[in-house]
Parts: C-alpha cells; structure tokens; sequence
C-alpha cells in the first residue's frame, strides 16, 4: 500500500512538473521518464549533480538543478530545444575547448534527455 501511494505520488509530481513546462521548451513526442533512465544509463551523474536521479553527485561539470531556468546552454547557445539537443548529442561541435565530452546520446534519446532537463525548475 505503502509502495503504491508512493510511486503514484511521484508520477503525480513529475506529471505537475511537466506541466509547468513552458511552450518554448517542450518537445514533441520526447518522454522525460525515458530521460530519467537514459540520463542513468549514460552517466551523466559522474560530472553532474542531477535532482531525481539516485547517485547523480557529479562536481566536474555545473549542476542541473533548475535547468529549465537557465538562458544558455553551458553559456554557449540560447537555450532552447534545438540547441539542447545538439550540446547533449555533440558538445564539442558546439565548442572545441568544452571538457564536456560526447557521451553517446543520439538525437531521439538527447529529445528525451532534454525533455527531462526542462522539468528542473
Ligand atoms: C566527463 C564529465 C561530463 C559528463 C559525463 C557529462 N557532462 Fe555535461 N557538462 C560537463 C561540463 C564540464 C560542462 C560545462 C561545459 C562548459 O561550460 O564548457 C557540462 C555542461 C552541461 C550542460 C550545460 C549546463 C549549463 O549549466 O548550462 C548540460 C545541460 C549537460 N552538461 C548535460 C549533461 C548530460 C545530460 C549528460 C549525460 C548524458 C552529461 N552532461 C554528461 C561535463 C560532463
């Protein structure tokens, strides 16, 4: 019982915070519970501290927390879902110098992992 009033209070919170998003930053067709677990998968916690994700402690690059309120990119790029996308798919081909390296994403799984991003307000 207890279980159950927690997993549906989490998807409550994370269905409030998806609706928070704003127009300019939501993503056609991407999941942002598909970039919770991609964002696990890929590790992204070894460099960032990432809110909702278990272990994502990292202090090598900024933390994510209110993401969703940044105006840039890394201070790169405007930040929206274009460029997001295309730092989270290729860093280095939107700086050389970033010590943010590729880690792998492709596009669609970069839509979801942005899609996310977005819900950190
Ligand atoms: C090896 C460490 C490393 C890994 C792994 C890594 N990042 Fe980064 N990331 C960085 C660094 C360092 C920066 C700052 C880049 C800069 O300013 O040049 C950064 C910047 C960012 C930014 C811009 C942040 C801002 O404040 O504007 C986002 C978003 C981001 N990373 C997301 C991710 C995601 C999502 C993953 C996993 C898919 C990931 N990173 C994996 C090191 C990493």
């Amino acid at each position: 019982m207890i279980r159950w009033g927690s997993a549906v209070g989490s998807a409550l919170l994370l269905a409030a915070c998806e609706a928070e998003v704003p127009a300019e930053h939501q993503i056609p067709g991407a999941d942002p519970r598909a970039g919770v677990v991609l964002i696990a998968q890929f590790g992204c916690g070894a460099c960032h501290r990432v809110p909702g994700i278990p272990g994502a402690k990292g202090a090598v690059g900024p933390p994510l927390d209110g993401f969703g309120r940044r105006g840039y990119v890394a201070g790169r790029i405007p930040n929206v879902p274009d460029g997001l996308v295309r730092w989270l798919v290729d860093p280095k081909a939107i700086d050389s110098q970033t010590v943010m390296p590729r880690v792998g994403l492709d596009h669609d799984q970069a839509r979801h992992v942005a899609a996310y991003l977005y819900t950190l307000r």
